[in-house]
């Protein structure tokens, strides 16, 4: 518990400081102070809809999106759409994700009536051993001691993802799909307030070459607003994997340059090989799927445990009816805390890579186990101490959090087939490891997601690091189909730990009190993990009833990046969410 409370507060403390960062509801974003955790929130807008007949792209930059509706309008498929906004958004939100980082996607397929997941996450060099983020004395490292530089950056898996399932869904030529980011890179782009605010505040990349000289001026100020940035670099880099594949990435200059760039950082040089990186698969896995109402819920397994995070909140809250109580009711929001809670203590204990640890999935969503987590939960008292439940597993494991910051963003794609995609991408936090590649790509720092300390409780962590192991996740792309099978629901959102609780109060938005996608991306958030209960400070009112309740409450706001999709009788209408730069097109 004491190990937990220190990780938490860790998460925490950078929840708390972005909202001290930055001004509530600011629609003309300003730079925030120097800070260590970037990507915050930079302000929230009134809410952003979108509706169309045939298809539609939700996404957190409107050239992204552009390009996605591009390959959608060309006749490309969900999935070939997808690649285009992820390669885009590398160029145009490059804090959040990219080729230097790793994605989960989750894929319909409306002909064969199939959910299909896959997984591009991150790998930890084969050398990589359980005490990398320990200092000498056998302490947890200091946050952006660990992440800043070479140590934490994993195997980026984006390419290998997209690779993976563009051969059972894409419908263009893998070049074609990769035209509009190459053009993008070549002609270049303004740079958004969000970017340039976020660029603004983070004094880690300001420092490091290459991205130093790339996106600071002479003087280390960051480039204004506006400003055209071209990254001939990026270009040639797209260029090389369009025409001969995947393998351009993982084996030849490009690779040498990424291992190059991490073993001579010049803070924490890391061990990553030519090999780690020819070795790098992406893998299909088994979606997980739970019941929300009439509703069937799917999503991403471990190693995220962001699908059975979603699964396990829904069904806490199902025994109560949210619909009466609605969204301006304190017991809602004390609901949506004590499912956080649960299932965020599950999180600890049990989810981590499932190739190396056996994660208890089927007990973990299992309906008698969920029923039995659900009765804990009281509408006018609070569970004084939220623990993990007893799910039979072949090992025990301690609780262990790992502090993932702020970063990531999350696309939903309807194409005119009717398949679609969830897409969650990410290099882990803003800028990753600040480390950008000659190749005009920053990389990941997706290995601070492994639990810094490997022991806790004299119980070994599950999410320990571990070599070629994959840390574990929060991502959370998700889908929800009707009692007739239909796919009704598309989203996700970035958020790190956060993700699951905003995936399930946008749900609850959508579904109990009947808001349109843009109104549940808008509506506020609630967060319970730990101890803790996060409100975003627009619910400020609500804060006195829960903390009657025994909660401890803290006001915040965080930047989530909600972009759904939902398919209605009438034809689809998109939201994205106000606290981002994004936009939805439909047609
Ligand atoms: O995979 C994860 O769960 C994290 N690396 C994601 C980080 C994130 O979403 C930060 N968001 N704002």
């Amino acid at each position: 518990m004491k190990y937990m409370s220190k990780n938490l507060s860790r998460t925490l403390l950078c929840l708390v400081a972005f909202a001290l960062a930055a001004p509530a509801h600011a629609q003309a974003v300003k730079p925030l102070p120097a800070q260590e955790f970037p990507e915050g929130f930079t302000g929230k807008s009134e809410p952003k809809s979108g509706s169309g007949q045939e298809w539609m792209v939700a996404a957190a930059n409107p050239y992204a999106v552009q390009a996605g509706a591009d390959i959608l309008a060309a006749g490309g498929s969900a999935l070939d759409a997808a690649i285009a906004v992820n390669l885009v958004l590398n160029l145009v939100e490059p804090q959040s994700s990219g080729i230097g980082g790793g994605a989960f996607i989750v894929h319909w397929d409306a002909k064969a009536g199939a959910v299909r997941t896959y997984d591009g996450r991150e790998k930890a060099p084969a050398a990589a051993e359980e005490n990398r983020f320990l200092t000498k004395d056998g302490k947890p490292m200091g946050r952006m001691q660990a992440i800043v530089g070479g140590k934490s950056v994993g195997v980026p898996g984006l390419i290998r993802v997209m690779e993976l399932a563009h051969k059972s869904h894409g419908k263009l030529p893998w070049a074609r799909i990769f035209q509009p980011a190459i053009t993008l890179a070549e002609n270049g782009f303004p740079i958004s307030p969000r970017l340039n605010a976020l660029l603004a505040g983070d004094r880690n990349l300001a420092a490091l070459e290459p991205a130093k000289s790339f996106y600071y001026d002479a003087n280390g100020q960051a480039k204004a607003v506006g400003t055209i940035l071209k990254n001939p670099a990026f270009a040639a880099t797209l260029r090389a994997i369009a025409e001969k594949g995947a393998d351009a990435f993982y084996t030849g200059p490009i690779a040498a340059e990424i291992v190059r760039t991490v073993t001579s950082a010049p803070q924490n040089a890391g061990d990553m090989t030519l090999e780690d990186l020819k070795n790098y698969k992406a893998v299909e896995r088994t979606p997980v799927c739970g019941a929300y109402r009439t509703y069937k819920v799917c999503g991403m397994g471990p190693p995220s445990s962001g699908g059975i995070g979603v699964i396990q909140s829904l069904a806490v809250l199902e025994p109560h009816d949210l619909r009466t109580l609605g969204p301006k009711s304190p017991t809602s929001y004390h609901l949506l805390a004590e499912a956080g809670r649960l299932s965020f203590a599950d999180r600890a204990v049990y989810m981590a890579d499932p190739d190396v640890v056996p994660v208890p999935v089927e007990g973990l969503i299992a309906p008698d186990y969920l029923k039995a987590r659900a009765a804990l939960v009281k509408e006018d008292a609070r569970i004084p101490v939220a623990e993990a439940g007893n799910v039979p597993t072949k090992r025990a494991y301690a609780p262990a959090d790992s502090p993932e910051l702020p970063s990531t963003t999350h696309f939903s794609i309807v194409d005119r087939d009717g398949n679609a995609v969830a897409m969650t991408s990410t290099i882990e936090s803003g800028f990753g490891s600040r480390l950008m590649s000659g190749g005009g790509f920053i990389l990941n720092n997706q290995l601070t997601d492994f639990s810094y300390e490997d022991v806790a409780e004299q119980r070994s962590v599950a999410n320990r690091v571990g070599g070629a192991k994959r840390p574990r996740s929060s991502m959370t792309p998700t889908m929800v189909f009707n009692k007739d099978g239909k796919l009704e629901m598309v989203l996700g959102s970035p958020g790190g730990p956060a993700i699951v609780g905003f995936v399930v109060k946008t749900l609850v938005a959508m579904i109990d009190w009947d808001m349109s996608p843009a109104s549940a991306a808008a509506a506020p958030f609630v967060l319970g993990m730990g101890n803790m209960v996060t409100l975003e400070e627009e619910l400020a009112p609500v804060k006195p009833a829960l903390e009657q309740l025994g909660h401890t409450v803290r006001l915040n706001n965080a930047a989530s990046g909600i972009h759904a999709i939902r398919i209605t009788k009438d034809g689809l209408l998109g939201g994205a969410d106000p606290r981002r730069e994004g936009v939805v097109i439909g047609k």
